[in-house]
């Protein structure tokens, strides 16, 4: 983080984006989800942005989520099928390499809450 916005953060946190705040038309908690994608350990396949993990990556990069068309070369993309997607990729792919991590609906929202705002 940059000295200045570090500075802003403390004076003006809403301010200077150090408050996640949802995407217009996106439900759930952006701030929530964060926590939920290293409580499932997403990290360890996907590099998030601001969540800290491997460096060897099976999935791809997570960090430009919202720009993409398609999710997992197939789905639309958007926050439904984001969810769908994250609760059981088997059910869209079922050849996906990306394992049912039994994410509770809940999770599944507040984490693409986040992701749909990086
Ligand atoms: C064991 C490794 C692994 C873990 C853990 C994992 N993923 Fe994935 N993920 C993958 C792989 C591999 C793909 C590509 C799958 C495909 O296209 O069939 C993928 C695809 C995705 C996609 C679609 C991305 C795109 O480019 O279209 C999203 C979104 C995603 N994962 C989110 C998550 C979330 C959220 C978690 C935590 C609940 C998670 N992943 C945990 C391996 C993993």
């Amino acid at each position: 983080m940059k000295p200045l916005q570090c500075f802003l953060c403390l004076l003006l946190p809403a301010l200077a984006g150090c408050v996640p705040v949802p995407s217009p038309g996106v439900e759930g908690d952006p701030l929530r989800g964060k926590i939920a994608l290293t409580q499932y350990a997403c990290q360890s396949c996907h590099m998030i942005p601001a969540v800290p993990g491997s460096k060897v990556y099976v999935g791809r990069p997570l960090s430009d989520l919202s720009k993409r068309k398609v999710l997992a070369g197939t789905l639309e993309n958007n926050q439904a099928n984001l969810v769908r997607w994250i609760r059981d990729p088997q059910a869209i792919n079922p050849h996906s390499a990306m394992p049912n991590m039994g994410v509770s609906e809940r999770d599944a929202i507040d984490m693409s809450a986040y992701l749909l705002m990086l």
